[in-house]
């Protein structure tokens, strides 16, 4: 494939031009990095299985309808997408304490909440990315109060859908992370789900044992952290094992 111009790089991924106008390659780096890039570090391999696990991801999202930036995996690291006005949130939803909330609220960590809770962080690396109100939002214009609407509706919508689809594979999905970006269909506006979901991006715990599934192992040195993602990719049937299971679908735990 021809080398393609490069347009932005991120801490995980990088974004290149695509073979199409509105559209952009988006390739999946080993690099990890936690705290606002405070800790850095390669976990080998996230590359290849945070594409796999994202394209898995965005599929069931498409086929429920919640519309996403995917278009279809390219090869090991890369996959194409619809280019999109990116908002400037990241969009949480949690379901269990963990992470921030516990730190912040002093809510023990595995505390079921009594509700889904979504939270918006406004996305700029000088800032840490910091929590703020929907008056924020509104206010200085990162997103309207429509958008707003839309994007809560989506994100309820998703963690529905990705807690039942974790849960039949044996894993509590406790929270995770959205982005969101505006598409243009000639004068119409869509919001969809961009960026990637994987586990860089949510907290997946065992549901028998509480282990932890996901970047947490590295962010907390853990230890096992390449492994761990290869399990969520097995139990989600998208890890090539041996012969005929490597297209296997969902694997359905006891
Ligand atoms: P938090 O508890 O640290 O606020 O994280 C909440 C969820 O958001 C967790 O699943 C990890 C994810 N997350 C990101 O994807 N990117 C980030 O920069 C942060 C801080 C969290």
């Amino acid at each position: 494939m021809a080398r393609r111009r490069q347009l932005y790089e991120g801490k995980a991924k990088i974004l290149f031009e695509g073979p199409e106008p509105g559209t952009l390659v988006q390739y999946f780096k080993d690099d990890a990095t936690a705290f606002n890039a405070q800790k850095k570090g390669v976990i080998t391999g996230k590359g290849v299985l945070n594409n796999r696990i994202s394209e898995f991801i965005m599929m069931r999202l498409a086929e429920i309808g919640v519309p996403t930036h995917f278009v279809r995996r390219l090869n090991m690291r890369e996959q194409l997408i619809r280019e999109v006005e990116i908002i400037p949130l990241e969009v949480v939803v949690r379901n269990v304490a963990a992470g921030s909330l516990s730190t912040r609220l002093g809510i023990a960590e595995g505390t079921q909440l009594p509700r889904s809770i979504v939270e918006y962080y406004y996305k700029n690396d000088q800032l840490g990315d910091p929590l703020v109100a929907e008056e924020h939002i509104t206010a200085f214009g990162w997103a309207s109060v429509q958008d707003l609407d839309d994007i809560m509706a989506l994100a309820l919508r998703v963690n529905d859908f990705l807690s039942g689809l974790f849960l039949g594979v044996g894993i509590r999905l406790v929270d995770f992370k959205l982005e969101f970006g505006r598409l243009w269909d000639n004068e119409e506006m869509r919001i969809v789900v961009a960026d990637e979901i994987s586990p860089d991006s949510c907290r997946l715990w065992d549901l028998k044992t509480n282990e932890k599934l996901d970047k947490d192992r590295f962010r907390r040195d853990l230890g096992k952290v390449e492994e761990a993602y290869q399990e969520v990719a097995r139990r989600l049937g998208i890890l090539p094992e041996a012969g005929v299971r490597d297209l296997k679908g969902p694997e359905t735990m006891q």
